[in-house]
């Protein structure tokens, strides 16, 4: 495996801000994985996983040994009728297999198309996209148990998804390195286009009945209107989730903004945009040095160039309190502090 000392994790992590990891490991081999937990113990370093680096911020020196994903592989391992079974390694690029599934015309993930980061970490939030999260297409995930020092296979229901979450992320965290990801994709047409602003474009398109190809095409020119371009401008997409709070509350921000976009989350509960939200505060466009806000966007939190991850958590920290203040909502933020 090889062992990088004290070196600038910037070009790791999509906010491109400068960072020193103690150690950088990178696991390109499922045996690396084992042999990374065992040294961070002998060096009394905390192991840190990066996969892409499209959902943290670094904030700061990194006393850690971390360990990047890059385990490699990508192919079809059953078919089962319609039902076509792919795997992929952890250090797999998404979008890799977004291309993958496109040329082989398979169905299930085309709406999560440009969402960048690897493979492996797909399943830590559950990542999802206009209507589509990861967990309606997962069949199962392969990761070092910590715990027993050896490698488990977990379903989806051992997985406990939930609106950008899963046991990776509550119940068990810090315990699994996923390595590899199995999904059930389909030869089957099922488009998923519940969200309005998808069936009217596609109709402006003249097409009725889409092919795989119009709804990726669809979706990547939709992302590229609204999101910043990861080539050009530093970001780890939405840097905070929408919040999911009473029924109560969301009728009270309702009596006040009846344009407030509110998504019924069940059990009494509602999701509302936090985007919107964040709008509402007047933070849409705010730039102060390099860090800002995403124009397009306000869920999207953006270096400019040479923002710090601690300009960028103070800003972060500064929107969550006006949010607060005006709405009473606490917003969560989904990218991860380093
Ligand atoms: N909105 C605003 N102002 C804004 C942004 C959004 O008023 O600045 C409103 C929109 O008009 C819309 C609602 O908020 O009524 C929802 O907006 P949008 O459809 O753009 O999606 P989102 O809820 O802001 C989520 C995901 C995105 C994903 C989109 C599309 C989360 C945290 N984010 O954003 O995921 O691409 O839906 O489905 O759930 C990511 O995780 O990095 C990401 C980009």
């Amino acid at each position: 495996m090889e062992i990088l000392r004290d070196h600038d994790l910037k070009a790791f992590n999509s906010f491109g801000i400068s960072s020193r990891a103690a150690v950088l490991a990178r696991a390109c081999f499922t045996t690396d994985v084992g042999e990374g937990v065992r040294m961070a113990l002998q060096e009394q370093l905390p192991l840190k996983i990066l996969g892409g680096g499209s959902n943290i911020l670094l904030r700061g020196e990194q006393v850690a040994f971390v360990m990047k994903m890059e385990i490699p592989g990508l192919e079809i391992t059953r078919r089962d009728g319609a039902n076509v079974y792919v795997t992929a390694g952890a250090g797999c690029e998404w979008e890799q297999l977004i291309n993958f599934a496109l040329s082989n015309h398979l169905w299930g993930i085309e709406n999560l198309t440009l969402i960048p980061g690897r493979v492996g970490s797909s399943p830590i939030q559950n990542i999802g996209a206009y209507g589509v999260e990861l967990k309606d297409v997962f069949h199962s995930l392969v990761a070092y148990d910590r715990h027993t020092s050896g490698f488990v296979e977990l379903g989806r229901d051992d997985c406990r998804f939930g609106y950008r979450q899963s046991i990776f992320k509550s119940a068990a965290k810090g315990r699994y390195i996923i390595t590899q990801v199995t999904l059930k994709l389909s030869l089957e047409a099922r488009p998923v286009l519940r969200y309005s602003h998808l069936n009217e474009a596609l109709s402006v398109r003249g097409i009725s009945n889409p092919e795989l190809t119009d709804v990726v095409e669809l979706i990547r020119s939709v992302r590229q209107t609204k999101l910043p371009d990861p080539l050009l401008i530093g970001s780890a997409g939405s840097f905070f989730k929408n919040p999911v709070v009473k029924n109560g509350i969301a009728d009270v921000i309702k009596a006040s903004h009846a344009d407030a976009p509110v998504f019924d989350a069940g059990s009494g509960y509602s999701k509302l945009a936090a985007g919107w939200l964040i709008e509402q505060c007047g933070w849409k466009g705010f730039r102060d040095g390099d860090a800002g806000v995403w124009p397009h966007q306000a869920l999207v939190l953006v270096n400019y160039g040479k923002a710090t991850g601690v300009e960028l958590s103070d800003l972060a920290n500064r929107i969550i309190e006006s949010v607060s203040d005006r709405f009473g909502v606490d917003l969560e933020p989904e990218v991860n502090f380093w």
